[in-house]
């Protein structure tokens, strides 16, 4: 009977993987997440906003590893924004100190897995241990060749906008750069997660369907995928089943068929 059982669900499973199958040469070169509904997660299962970060951080490192295995080159992955500041100190603290946990924990595991971490955002406004653990975690695996993963802190694509273009303004008034020389591609090479901009496939979990201040210029031509499963819930099958949304999509960048 139990056997029976196993089989039926071996079968769907199976079925499941064969409708799943990508195109291995239309793989998104640039995956972005909004990793969104933790607090919800937990809320649904009576238990304090930090459960779901801490189930949430978990998910990440799932998905990290699926990412690579599935193809994906660069993988951003919203941690924190420039208006998370806003909730309760404790909810911030909290987080804060599951990034440094997160790393701790993880640190060997990306580096033996060939990532290339960055941190993107402004990092002035994070504690010194904070900072320097960042530091340190890019030094270490600067060398890396497989998957790129930015892990977004206290960003904010208005900010990061803003900061790219003092830096410019910088440079123009020092006499380095003339106003001709400032284009898009100029522009872009200020962004944090240059030279790698552009978005290809923008994910967000959690319900809500709208962009929060994430990669305002890098996602200009993403293709956008909305889940209402929470974060935590998140699996390497919902990766799959976002990509193959991806892979029936026609792109046109404002060109025709
Ligand atoms: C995303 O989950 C994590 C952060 C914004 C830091 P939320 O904490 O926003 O979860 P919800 O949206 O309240 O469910
Ligand atoms: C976006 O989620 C930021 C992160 C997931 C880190 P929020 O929960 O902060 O977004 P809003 O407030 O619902 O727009
Ligand atoms: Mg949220």
């Amino acid at each position: 009977m139990l056997n029976k059982l196993f089989a039926t669900q071996k079968r769907d499973t199976d079925a499941k993987s064969a409708k799943l199958s990508l195109d291995p040469d239309n793989i998104p070169h640039h995956v972005a997440i909004i990793m969104d509904g933790n607090g919800r997660w937990a809320k649904r299962r009576d238990l304090p906003r930090s459960a779901g970060h801490k189930a949430g951080a978990d998910t990440l490192k799932k998905i990290v590893a699926a990412a690579g295995e599935i193809g994906v080159k660069v993988l951003t992955v919203y941690a924190f924004s420039t208006e998370n500041w806003k909730r309760p100190d404790e909810e911030v603290s909290y987080i804060m100190n599951l990034m440094y946990t997160y790393l701790e924990k993880n640190f060997l595991d990306l580096k033996k897995n060939n990532v290339c971490l960055h941190f993107i955002g402004d990092r002035s406004r994070l504690s010194d241990k904070l900072q320097r653990v960042f530091k340190k975690a890019e030094e270490d695996m600067a060398g890396n060749t497989g998957l790129v993963l930015n892990v977004a802190v206290n960003y904010g694509g208005r900010m990061e906008i803003t900061q790219a273009v003092q830096n410019i303004a910088r440079e123009a008034a020092a006499g380095k750069i003339a106003v001709e020389d400032i284009t898009e591609d100029l522009v872009g090479s200020y962004l944090y997660t240059a030279p790698e901009n552009d978005v290809d496939l923008l994910i967000r979990p959690g319900a809500d369907t709208r962009i929060s201040n994430y990669l305002l210029w890098q996602a200009a031509y993403a293709e956008f995928w909305f889940t209402p499963l929470c974060w935590p819930d998140f699996t390497k099958e919902t990766l799959i089943e976002a990509i193959t949304s991806f892979q029936a999509r026609e792109r046109r960048f404002g060109g025709l068929k």
